[in-house]
């Protein structure tokens, strides 16, 4: 006689009585199927929010885009955001060695850096007018802003010509595409979520629901899981919140190229404001 210490498989008619016909599909064949753990994580994780948001945002004053759902406009601004992060990283590849002939010769930063879109146009998008401006006045750190709203097909062709070609030219249409209509209907004006002073104009209390049901998970409770970020981070979200408040709120935003990170684009930036307000808050102690 046969002993089985551990509970049975379900059968598979057990299994086959499902919710939809679609579901059969996973159970029949569950390999196949499988989402990578770490994909399905962030869906979940970024269905609830966005159920959270759709439900809050009929309540909650302000913010630019005021019942925004998942659609598929998000996930392309959001992609754009990443390319103007970090292309290289979202298409894996390296950049040349050789620092950028255009970038500041006054700054001081590591080569591969100076191609990146970010590295001139700053987490602001408003070049040497916003954060960028205390590492140098040069004119190549141009503000971004003026071109919000520009027809996209135009901005495709700006960008793949001219001195931005060399940054470009290794981007698909499509990316490409998604890079413009970020740069025509992606970028926030930090100016709504926050003061002068980077200090988010948010709720902390609210903010608080998201981070606790969001975030907690890969970041932890004080915000110190590791994080490699950019140059000069300290390894506390709470540190970045305070010092760097538009790469936060960009990468918040847009997500983490080549990162297992959300993206919390369809999120009403008075939400994010909340957010930002209650990470501001974490680790008071890193400096
Ligand atoms: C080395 C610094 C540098 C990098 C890197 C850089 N840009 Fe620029 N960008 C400039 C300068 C300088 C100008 C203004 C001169 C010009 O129009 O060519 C400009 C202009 C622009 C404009 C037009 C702004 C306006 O209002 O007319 C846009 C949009 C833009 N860049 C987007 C990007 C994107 C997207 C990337 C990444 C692929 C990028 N830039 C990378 C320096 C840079
Ligand atoms: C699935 C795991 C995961 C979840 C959930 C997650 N993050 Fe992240 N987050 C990451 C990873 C990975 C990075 C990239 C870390 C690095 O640069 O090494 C990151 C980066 C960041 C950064 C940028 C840090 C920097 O140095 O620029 C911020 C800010 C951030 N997360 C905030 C949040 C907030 C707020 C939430 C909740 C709404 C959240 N994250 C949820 C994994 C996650």
């Amino acid at each position: 006689m046969s002993f089985q210490c551990a509970p049975p498989p379900l059968s598979r008619a057990r299994r086959n009585i499902t919710l939809f016909g679609a579901t059969k599909l996973i159970v029949r064949s569950p390999r196949e199927y499988r989402i990578p753990k770490g994909v399905n994580r962030r869906l979940t994780i970024a269905l609830s929010i966005a159920v959270f948001c759709t439900i809050s945002a009929t309540q909650s004053p302000g913010g630019d885009e005021r019942g925004a759902g998942i659609t598929e406009d998000v996930t392309t601004l959001s992609l754009g955001g990443r390319l103007y992060d970090n292309h290289w990283n979202v298409v894996g590849r390296r950049p040349p060695d050789s620092r950028q002939p255009e970038f500041p010769k006054d700054v001081r930063t590591y080569n591969e850096k100076t191609w990146r879109c970010v590295a001139c146009h700053g987490y602001d998008y408003l070049g040497r007018d916003g954060h960028l401006g205390t590492l140098s006045r040069s004119g190549k750190f141009t503000s971004m802003a003026s071109a919000k709203g520009r027809d996209p097909a135009k901005l495709m062709d700006f960008l793949a010509t001219g001195m931005h070609q060399k940054l470009t030219s290794m981007l698909s249409s499509d990316q490409l595409k998604a890079l413009s209509l970020f740069v025509s209907q992606g970028q926030h004006s930090i100016a709504q979520l926050a003061d002068e002073s980077g200090v988010a104009r948010g709720f902390s209390d609210r903010g608080k629901t998201t981070y606790v049901h969001s975030c907690v998970g890969c970041h932890q409770t004080d915000g110190k899981a590791v994080i490699y970020g950019e140059e000069g981070d300290v390894a506390s979200l709470g540190w970045i919140a305070r010092n760097r408040p538009p790469q936060a709120l960009h990468k918040i935003r847009n997500g983490v190229p080549k990162a297992d990170m959300l993206a919390l684009r369809f999120m009403p930036l008075d939400q994010l404001s909340d957010l930002l307000a209650y990470l501001q808050q974490l680790d008071p102690k890193a400096r």
